[in-house]
This record gives structure tokens, sequence and C-alpha cells, in this order.
């Protein structure tokens, strides 16, 4: 099953698609964990993605587009996967489809997390990761055990001035591409405020629905 998780910067994406993952087995492929590699070894795509990221900009769809189709010719893609934060543009969503065509496989099903952007800023101001294991917490909302404070990472771009931006990039480059999909019938909304664990429920459900 190909799935893309969906939705504004702090939605919930990556803390419940860390759970399909671990339920389900699919791979769960975030191009922001991808460039954040690239920028900690330095290479040159991650030189380049540095800049825009720090601002909340969208890395241009010419250099994430050629990383997705090397990422998604690697055998664990075999199967199915969970795409989070791709595609960002119309364009990168038109890519997709040329690379799944050749494969003649498509995407069967895009889950949108519905969060207001009152909330957003909240989440992803609090936001801290765990670099050894990829967990993600929240100061307030998922608090992290006392004894890991220390090796907990705040992510540059978290912050009230890089967010205003990143959900001015969503609403004008992102949402576009849920109305690309919509004309498939593979859209599945789902409200992303309360609890974690609710909010996965619901997302098993328009999953299966
Ligand atoms: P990326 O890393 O993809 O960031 P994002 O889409 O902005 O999403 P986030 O990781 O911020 O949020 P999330 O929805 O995963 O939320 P999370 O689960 O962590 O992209 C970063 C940058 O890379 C972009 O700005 C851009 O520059 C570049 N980039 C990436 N992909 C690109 C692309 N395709 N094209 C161009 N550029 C690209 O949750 C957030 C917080 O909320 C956490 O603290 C969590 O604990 C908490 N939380 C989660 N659920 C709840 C809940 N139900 N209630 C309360 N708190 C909750």
């Amino acid at each position: 099953m190909n799935l893309i998780f969906f939705g504004p910067p702090g939605a919930g994406k990556g803390t419940q698609a860390r759970r399909l993952v671990q339920e389900r087995g699919l791979p769960q492929i975030s191009t922001g964990d991808i460039l954040r590699a690239h920028r900690k070894a330095g290479t040159p795509l991650g030189k380049e993605a540095q800049g825009y990221m720090d601002q909340g900009l969208l890395v241009p769809d010419s250099l994430i587009i050629g990383m997705m189709a090397e990422r998604l010719r690697e055998p664990d893609c075999r199967e199915g996967y969970i795409l989070d934060g791709f595609p960002r543009t119309v364009a990168q969503a038109v890519a997709l489809d040329e690379l799944l065509a050749q494969d003649e496989s498509r995407i069967d099903c895009v889950l949108v997390l519905r969060v207001p952007d009152e909330q957003i800023v909240h989440r992803i101001v609090g936001r801290r990761t765990d670099p050894e294991t990829g967990t993600i917490y929240h100061l307030e909302f998922k608090p992290p055990p006392a004894e890991l404070t220390e090796r907990l990472v705040h992510r540059a771009d978290d912050t009230e001035e890089a967010v205003t931006t990143r959900l001015a990039e969503y609403h004008r480059s992102t949402a576009p591409v849920a109305k690309y999909y919509e004309q498939r019938g593979v859209v599945r909304e789902v409200e992303g405020v309360g609890e974690i664990d609710t909010i996965y429920g619901r997302l098993l459900a328009a999953m299966e629905g």
C-alpha cells in the first residue's frame, strides 16, 4: 500500500507515521528527515537545502524530485511506503505520478490531518526530538523522560518566525496538492486535534474505510 501523510507543519504526520511503521512494517519516507541527514553529513544537497529549511521555505522541486526518485527505487519500497512531507507541490505530485507509472503503481490513500493554524505554532515550538531513537516529544503534550532531556534536539526551523513562513508555504504551495488527489477519490480527511492515540484510531479507520 502506498500512503501519503499530508497536513500542515506540526500536524502530527511524523508522530502518527512512526506508529504505523511499527505496526505495519511499511517504511516511512520523510523528505524532511532525509534532508536533515544530508545537512548533517554536509553533502552538496544538504548545503543547498539548509538556507531554505532554516527560513521555513520549501526546497526547490528539482532537488526534491531527484532525491525522491533515488529513494523510491530502494528495495524496501517494493511492498509500499508511507510518504511524509512529499509531495509538497503540484509539480512534485506530477513527478511522483510519472515515477509510479514506470512501475504501474499508484498512490492508494492520502490521509489529510486537519489542525487549525492557531494550534500549530504551540505544537512546533514545544517539539523536541530524540536523535538516537527518532522519538518525537512535546514539552507539554508528550513530555520526554527527565533522563533524556539533555540529548533532545530542538530543530532550527522550530521557531515562531520560521513556523509562520512554513504555514504560509503550506497554504500557498502544498494545500493545492490535496485538491490534485481529490479528483481521484483517494483523499481521506482526519481530524488532527485530540489525543495522539485517538487520532491514530481515526487514521486507521480512514485507511480502511
Ligand atoms: P518536515 O521535516 O517535513 O517538516 P513539516 O512538514 O513542517 O512537518 P513537521 O515535521 O514539522 O511536523 P509533523 O506533521 O511531522 O508533526 P510532528 O508529528 O513532529 O520539513 C522541514 C523542511 O524541509 C520544510 O520546511 C522544507 O524546507 C523542507 N522540505 C521537506 N520536504 C520538502 C518537500 N517535499 N519539498 C520542499 N521542501 C521540503 O508533531 C509536531 C509536534 O506536535 C510534536 O512535538 C508532537 O509531539 C506534537 N503532537 C503531535 N500530535 C499531537 C497531538 N495530537 N496533540 C498535541 N501535540 C501533538
